[in-house]
């Protein structure tokens, strides 16, 4: 199963993919290209680490959604490389209802929080601050809804009173390197019988 993967950040997580992939941790599925909207983002320096063509996608002016033209380029990028999954590791732009349609329940994203708490931005802060004991991470299928497809699977992470933000941020991150490669290993599984 070919994957693409879509991240604006650092790519922990993209990462994780790939090293799950080289410790065939990832079923039958193979990362064939990585994009991100923003030109310097750490996700883009794994593709000489790992051997992956990685590339920036310019999305058009705006800053978390696509203009016409940038839709076009992904929808275009996307199909071309014929993927069996599109992994939203980190991907900050919301998706309209032509991008979405044009990979119909083949695009994933990975959330940091239990899904239906604390959706949109800052999903760890948000869980954070109104003092919950225990949070963690979703994966979901991507909807028009932000953040509301159908949930794939969670991971659940205990806050404990020695906890601060940042190591909060740290659990969550741990569970969600584990998750998602899970996640994609099992999606790639053929349809038993
Ligand atoms: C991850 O924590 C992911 O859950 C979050 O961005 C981070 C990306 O980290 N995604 C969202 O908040 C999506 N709404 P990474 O670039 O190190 O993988």
């Amino acid at each position: 199963m070919r994957i693409v993967i879509l991240g604006s950040g650092r790519g922990s997580n993209a990462a994780a993919i790939l090293e799950a992939a080289g410790q065939n941790r990832l079923g039958r599925a193979r990362v064939v290209q990585i994009f991100s909207d923003k030109p310097g983002a750490g996700i883009l320096a794994l593709g000489p680490r790992f051997g992956v063509p990685a590339a920036h996608l310019d999305p058009g002016p705006f800053k978390t959604k696509f203009d016409e033209a940038g839709e076009t380029r992904y929808i275009e990028s996307i199909r071309t490389l014929d993927p069996g999954l599109v992994v939203l590791a980190g991907f900050m732009r919301i998706l309209k209802p032509r991008f979405i349609d044009a990979f119909s329940r083949k695009i994933i994203n990975l959330h940091p929080s239990l899904l239906p708490s604390f959706p949109g931005l800052d999903g760890i802060g948000q869980a954070w601050r109104r003092g919950v004991k225990i949070t963690g991470c979703t994966v979901h299928y991507v909807t028009a809804e932000v953040d509301g497809g159908p949930i794939i699977d969670q991971s659940a992470v205990r806050i404990e009173e020695s906890d601060t933000l940042e190591t909060l941020e740290q659990k969550i991150h741990s569970a969600e390197h584990a998750l998602l490669p899970s996640v994609i290993a099992r999606l790639s599984a053929p349809p038993s019988q």
